[in-house]
């Protein structure tokens, strides 16, 4: 039984993790989470006492981080400021989160010698043509668009400069965009998703051509439990499942699959500096290291996800309206 140190495990894909540990492993999780607006302790609710135990605080607070690496055998880096579109509302908590706080948990596994995973986005290596026939893969250069991408190249580009001045045994993990349970209903999906439970029309950005690359939150966690294993230090792996669409497809199976109107959707102004396509290639991490996705058919775990969100409305509806009132006030 290992000691893990999970940041972030409030968040999306940080509980997802959690949730996939306490079942697949014998392993003792602690969370350490600020609780942003975007952390929910109820998203670890069911998860037995003897398997884990939750920290209310900051990755930038350094004797707190400090005391909590003493005692882990492994810390997986998830905490972060993660959604673009608050990103170029206000920048600064993205600086803070991502660059400082990446920093001050590097700083303590140096001292202490800890294995570290860091737990990073394809948004780093910028965005694709349509027609382009590449995909991204570990030796694609950095080109970060946003105030988002752009801060969590600098963790990884933080992590990678601490392997090598100060031997730091830490991973690095980019993965393409996640869908699953726990979603903050501000992200494209669950939002959508959301707002037909509300009959409100879904909202697309721009003509919806943008093309993401969907894999299951579950898939990513088995993913990064390989790399903790298996993985070799130093070294990045990129993780995706082969599941590229656009978001005008994804809202119209949304809506299919909620029993709507596959043209119920409005259009609405887009982002800025869209990126226009992220796609990854995941050779490394299944030739290497053996791993495989579970989920290969994204209808029938959207389906899923949808009766997750029609299930869990006391989860989700506290944040709903205040998300609606930040998107209307930019015309999205
Ligand atoms: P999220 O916004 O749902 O969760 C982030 C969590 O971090 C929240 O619980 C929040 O309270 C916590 N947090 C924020 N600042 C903190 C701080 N200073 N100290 C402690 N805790 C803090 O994010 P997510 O979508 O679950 O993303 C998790 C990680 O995965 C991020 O590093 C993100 O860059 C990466 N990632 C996300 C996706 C995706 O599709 N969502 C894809 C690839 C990589
Ligand atoms: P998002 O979930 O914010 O993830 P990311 O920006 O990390 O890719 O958005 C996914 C895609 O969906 C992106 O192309 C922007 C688009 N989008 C919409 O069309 N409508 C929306 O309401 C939102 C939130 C996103």
């Amino acid at each position: 039984m290992a000691r893990l140190v999970v940041t972030g495990g409030a968040g999306f894909i940080g509980s997802n993790f959690v949730h996939h540990v306490v079942s697949h492993t014998d392993h003792h999780v602690t969370v350490l989470d600020k609780l942003t607006y975007a952390g929910n302790r109820r998203s670890l609710d069911g998860l037995p006492d003897d398997r884990l135990a939750f920290v209310h605080g900051d990755i930038a607070d350094a004797p707190l981080v400090d005391e909590l690496f003493r005692s882990a055998d492994a810390v997986i880096h998830y905490a972060a400021e993660s959604h673009n579109d608050n990103s170029l509302d206000d920048p600064r908590p993205f600086l803070e989160t991502n660059i400082i706080g990446t920093y001050t948990l590097l700083e303590a596994a140096r001292r202490h010698d800890t294995r570290f995973h860091h737990i990073s986005t394809d948004e780093v290596y910028g965005d694709l043509e349509l027609d382009d026939p590449q995909r991204f893969t570990e030796s694609t250069p950095y080109n970060p668009s946003s105030p988002y991408s752009s801060t969590k190249a600098g963790s990884d580009l933080l992590v990678r400069a601490w392997v090598r001045s100060f031997g730091v045994r830490a991973t690095i993990s980019n993965c393409s965009n996640n869908y699953g349970p726990y979603q903050h209903v501000e992200k494209f999906i669950p939002r959508q998703i959301t707002n037909v439970i509300r009959d409100i029309q879904p909202r697309l950005y721009g003509a919806g051509e943008n093309v993401r690359d969907w894999i299951h939150a579950d898939d990513h966690s088995s993913a990064v439990l390989t790399i903790l294993e298996k993985g070799t230090i130093g070294e990045t792996y990129l993780i995706g499942a082969d599941g590229e669409k656009n978001n005008k497809d994804v809202v119209e199976m949304i809506l299919q699959l909620m029993g709507r109107p596959r043209d119920a959707y409005d259009h609405v102004t887009d982002r800025a500096g869209h990126d226009m396509r992220y796609a990854i290639d995941s050779t490394k991490l299944r030739a290497e290291l053996g791993w495989r996705p579970s989920f290969q058919d994204f209808e029938a775990g959207l389906a899923a996800t949808i009766q997750w969100y029609r299930e869990n409305e006391d989860w989700w509806a506290p944040t709903k309206d205040r998300v609606e009132a930040f998107y209307a006030s930019k015309g999205q």
